[in-house]
């Protein structure tokens, strides 16, 4: 039997795969810098973060109108519920499609026009966590946050994202306290390229309930302690980490490390349609490249399950 799969650390922006890219373009009447698909493909190496979201943020150009964000997450769900994933909190990224003159609105609702179809159609539940790109000012997330809050868009949660060397969680302090002030979640990227001190940022400043990433946690014992005494959750993303160059190869992946040590780690796909793979792609590997077995994949599905925001009783059912 499949594994109950929860996904906790998704960019939905990061699902479009080329051939949906290809289509956008068409139906949009964007012209692309790639005259075939082999030709965008051959655009997936990257050496960092930051050359990955050159690419990612280029590519969001073909996504124009509701029905393409809907087309969007609809493809991302029929995927996973191959995958197993019983449970997904997305994150979506409005400043990547406001900052190019679509409305809010276009980008949230069409989001949302496709995870109000999710449990009928996938038999997917589902959450929506809204990133602020970092890397832009604290006062753009905040004026965006004031306009989600005043409007009707039904968001769980928000987050922080994009560029994170040289933008600390602390700049983002006041946002975090307007969203914990109206019953959001909090959940911060941290400790993916940035050091262990930007996840103590996030955990005593942002007062975040999860870390994104986080795999430089483990230069920090004392943070080590804290993670694991406090049951912090961490989204562990390990395609992402390989294709990032956070660590050379797979095989240097500290999953195990982490589960040995006590972390409450779980296994996310981060952006599948640039890193090789989606949730079961990459617990495949791992289980390939570790010999992780039938009681640690379990233990990585439970993890997950544990980690998200669902309440108590939606997590017995699906465990
Ligand atoms: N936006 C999309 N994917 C991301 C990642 N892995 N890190 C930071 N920002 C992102
Ligand atoms: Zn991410």
């Amino acid at each position: 039997m499949k594994l109950p799969l929860v996904e906790l650390h998704l960019h939905i922006e990061g699902t479009l795969e080329p051939e949906l890219l290809f289509d956008l373009a068409a139906r949009n009447g964007v012209t692309l810098p790639w005259a075939s698909l082999p030709e965008l493909r051959a655009q997936y190496e990257f050496d960092d973060l930051q050359s990955f979201l050159n690419l990612y943020y280029r590519n969001l150009d073909v996504l124009r109108e509701r029905v393409d964000f809907d087309d969007l997450t609809r493809a991302y769900l029929e995927r996973a519920r191959t995958a197993g994933v019983r449970h997904a909190e997305i994150f979506v990224d409005p400043q990547a499609h406001t900052s190019r003159g679509i409305p809010l609105l276009t980008a949230l609702g069409g989001v949302r026009d496709a995870l109000d179809a999710s449990e009928a159609d996938w038999g997917i539940s589902t959450k929506l966590t809204v990133t602020f790109l970092r890397d832009r000012p604290a006062a753009e997330a905040m004026a965006m946050l004031g306009e989600i809050l005043a409007g009707d868009f039904r968001i769980d949660g928000i987050g922080l994202d994009s560029a994170e060397v040289g933008y600390p969680p602390e700049l983002f302090t006041e946002v975090f306290e307007l969203a914990r002030a109206n019953g959001l979640h909090l959940v911060a990227h941290a400790g993916e390229e940035g050091p262990p001190a930007y996840v103590w940022q996030a955990l005593d400043l942002l007062g975040v309930e999860r870390i994104d990433h986080g795999i430089r946690s483990l230069e920090d014992e004392l943070l080590l302690d804290r993670l694991v005494r406090d049951r912090i959750p961490l989204t562990v993303c390990p395609f992402s980490n390989v294709r990032l160059r956070v660590i050379d190869t797979l095989a240097d992946h500290p999953i195990v490390r982490m589960l040995d040590r006590g972390l409450l780690a779980c296994i996310n796909s981060d952006d599948p349609a640039y890193f090789g793979g989606y949730i079961d792609d990459n617990l495949a590997a791992l289980d390939r490249e570790f010999g992780l077995g039938p009681d640690r994949l379990a233990l990585l599905a439970r993890n997950g399950i544990e980690a998200s925001f669902l309440a108590a009783a939606e997590k017995a059912a699906l465990g």
